[in-house]
Formats: C-alpha cells, sequence, structure tokens
C-alpha cells in the first residue's frame, strides 16, 4: 500500500489560495462521509455526514453533492460504508448483501457515467476482498481514497493540458460548476481556468448562471470569487451577445458522459453554447477525465439524458415564478454533437476535433463501465 498522509495531502496546494480552506466538496473523516452541502452555498457552508450507502444516494439524488466526478467519488465512500455495514451484520455473506447498496448508488442519477464508473471499480475490489478473505472496509476505503486521489491528479493534469490551448489573453465563458466542488479538488473545465489565468492566458471568466439551479451563479461564482479570479455572471441567453461582442476566446465546460464518437452529454445550455460558439468564430473546449468517458456508448443518443422535477423551474428557494400550476419541463443535460467540439481534453491527453478514431487512440481498447 502506498505512504499517505491522509486528505490533507491529498488537497496539498490544490485550489487553495493562499488566505483559504481548500474546498471539500467530499471528504472521510472520523469514519464517516462529509458531504459540503451545495444547496444551501454560496449562503452557507453546512458540511453533513453520512453513514448508510442509502442516505448518501438519496444525497446524490438531492444534490447535496453534485458534478460528475463528485458524485462518483461520494458513491465510492458510500460503498465502503456499505461494505462496512454488511460485514457487520453478515460476517460471511456480506459481499452477496452488498448487491442492492451498489444498486440504490447506481440508481442516484442517471447521465453522469461517473457513478457507474466508480461502483464499477468498487465492486471489482470488493469481489477481490470476497476472495482473499480481506476485511472490507479498509479495502474499499484503499479504493475510494484513490478514486478520489487520482481525481485530483486528473484535474492537474488536465488543467495544464487545457491552459496550453488558450494561446492569446482572452476572456472565457464557462457554464454550470466544473471546479473544486464538482470533482475532487482543482476541477476540470474550473481546472483549465485556474492554470490559464495562473499562466496570464484568461483576463476574464464569463459565467452563464446555469437555469434552473444555478449552478454558475451560486458555485462558480463563489469558488473564482474566493480565489481573486475576476469573473462577472451572464444570464445564459446573454452568452451569444458577448460572443458576438468579441473579446471571448473560448467556451471552456465539463462533460457528465463523452460518447465513443465524442460526442458531449453537460449541463443543459452546453449544445447552445457550442451551436453559438461555432457561429461566431469561439473555440469550444470541453474538459473531462477519462472516467467521464463512456466508449460503451456508440454516441449521445445512447446516453440517458436525467429529467428533474419541474419545481426546480416554476419556483425558486420556494417562491413561484410561474403562474400556479405552470407545466414544464426539465431536462437537466443536453448532448453537443462531436463536430462542435474543438478540443476534448482528458488527463490522457488532447483530443483536437474528437471522432471515433481519435477517442479510440486516447481511451484504448476500454468497453467503459
Ligand atoms: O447537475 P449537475 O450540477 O451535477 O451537473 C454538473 C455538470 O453538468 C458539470 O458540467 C459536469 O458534471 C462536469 S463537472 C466536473
Amino acid at each position: 500500500a502506498r505512504a499517505r498522509g491522509g486528505y490533507a495531502d491529498i488537497m496539498r496546494g490544490v485550489n487553495a489560495p493562499d488566505n483559504a480552506e481548500p474546498v471539500r466538496a467530499v471528504s472521510w473523516r472520523d469514519g464517516r462521509l462529509w458531504l459540503l452541502d451545495q444547496r444551501a452555498l454560496p449562503e452557507r457552508t453546512d458540511y453533513l455526514a453520512y453513514d448508510t450507502a442509502a442516505d448518501a444516494a438519496a444525497a446524490i439524488e438531492s444534490m447535496v453533492v453534485r458534478g460528475a466526478p463528485a458524485i462518483g467519488i461520494a458513491a465510492a465512500y458510500a460503498a465502503a460504508l456499505a461494505a462496512g455495514a454488511r460485514a457487520r451484520e453478515n460476517p460471511e455473506g456480506w459481499r452477496v448483501a452488498l448487491a442492492p447498496d451498489f444498486a440504490r448508488l447506481a440508481a442516484a442519477r442517471p447521465t453522469a457515467v461517473n457513478l457507474a464508473w466508480a461502483l464499477a471499480r468498487m465492486e471489482r475490489r470488493a469481489d477481490r476482498a470476497a476472495a482473499a478473505g480481506e476485511p472490507p472496509l479498509p479495502a474499499l476505503l484503499d479504493e475510494a481514497r484513490s478514486i478520489h486521489e487520482e481525481d485530483v491528479a486528473a484535474n492537474l493534469r488536465m488543467g495544464a493540458l487545457g491552459a496550453a490551448l488558450i494561446e492569446r489573453p482572452c476572456a472565457v465563458i464557462t457554464h454550470c460548476n466544473t471546479g473544486a466542488l464538482a470533482t475532487g479538488g482543482h476541477g476540470t473545465a474550473l481546472g483549465v481556468v485556474r492554470s490559464a489565468y495562473r499562466a496570464g492566458r484568461v483576463t476574464e471568466v464569463l459565467a452563464g448562471e446555469t437555469r434552473p439551479w444555478l449552478q454558475g451563479a451560486r458555485l462558480t461564482a463563489w469558488e473564482l470569487m474566493r480565489e481573486g479570479i475576476p469573473v462577472r455572471l451572464i444570464a445564459d441567453s446573454a452568452a451569444a451577445y458577448a460572443m458576438q461582442r468579441g473579446g471571448v476566446g473560448w467556451v471552456v465546460l465539463g462533460a457528465d458522459r463523452v460518447a465513443a464518437n465524442g460526442d458531449v452529454a453537460n449541463k443543459i445550455g452546453t449544445l447552445s453554447l457550442a451551436a453559438n460558439a461555432r457561429r461566431h468564430g469561439v473555440r469550444f473546449m470541453v474538459v473531462a477525465p477519462s472516467s467521464t468517458v463512456d466508449m460503451a456508448a456508440p454516441d449521445g443518443q445512447a446516453i440517458s439524458i436525467e429529467e428533474r422535477p419541474p419545481e426546480e423551474l416554476v419556483e425558486f428557494a420556494g417562491r413561484p415564478t410561474a403562474p400556479a400550476g405552470a407545466r414544464a419541463w426539465n431536462p437537466v443535460f443536453d448532448v453537443t454533437p462531436a463536430a462542435l467540439v474543438d478540443a476534448l481534453v482528458t488527463e490522457r491527453g488532447v483530443a483536437p476535433a474528437p471522432n471515433r478514431a481519435r477517442m479510440e487512440e486516447m481511451m484504448g481498447k476500454e468497453p467503459g463501465p
């Protein structure tokens, strides 16, 4: 086993401005899973503790934790919790008894493939522990920590690769929240923004507010402002005008699932940004770790798109934003065709204008989760 200094070591130097604690969306402390409640930000920084897989699955569903990699990491720790509990109840048959916990966690949200990816990895670790007669909690906890650490390392690598694509100082548009809150730390697209800003290649971030859940307004603005990175919020519908006026060099955003042909499922509104970017000569960069790539999905049509309750659209913070009885449709992701993507950045490298051949070259023959 590798020597570890615990969570502080995973996070050392990661997304921490000199005067502030690093953002920890997901952590393991005192034998419990802790999640920073993203529903309460930016008003409050509340940390909630979890002891069961069912409660952790409900937290993923209700967006206490959100963002593709962070969901996978939280589910991995939750699987470790569940393994510990099942082994206490049933020392001989814990592996079989664990199946409903995996199923419950996998069903929490459908689009981000990091969830299925992390759980598949935890299932394999559980199989090995059961076969070797190892105590399951330490074995699964070790695997969850590896998933967490590898995500931070992938983000740092992607930050460098993506920043190198931004050749001249420019403003960038981002969407949703792809930062430390959405990942193990540092962030995917926001990791690129952080690295590029430090290298003097980002003059300003225009953050789409990201209706209806306001990940951009509530989370991205909060993260960037803590670090002194210049950010202005824009209504999602202001993005095309911002591009038309000039000065925006890149749209930089993340993904919840990338198909084998390079099609990208990401937060609703991404497709509109991609179409507008192409129309206005702005380049479009998707930043996602290989754990977000699903080579088993041949194209975007194979990706299940989550629809959330209409209440997220017709009310905000308990107050109505539409007439009583108004009907609403609330798909929370869309699929951007690979043809609109100028660069896909993973920790394995950059695929310019991704297509099936370039995806296979980057991912090898991996079948996906
Ligand atoms: O509904 P959310 O907030 O979980 O959606 C998150 C996104 O769409 C992000 O862009 C994506 O997960 C990439 S985050 C590194």
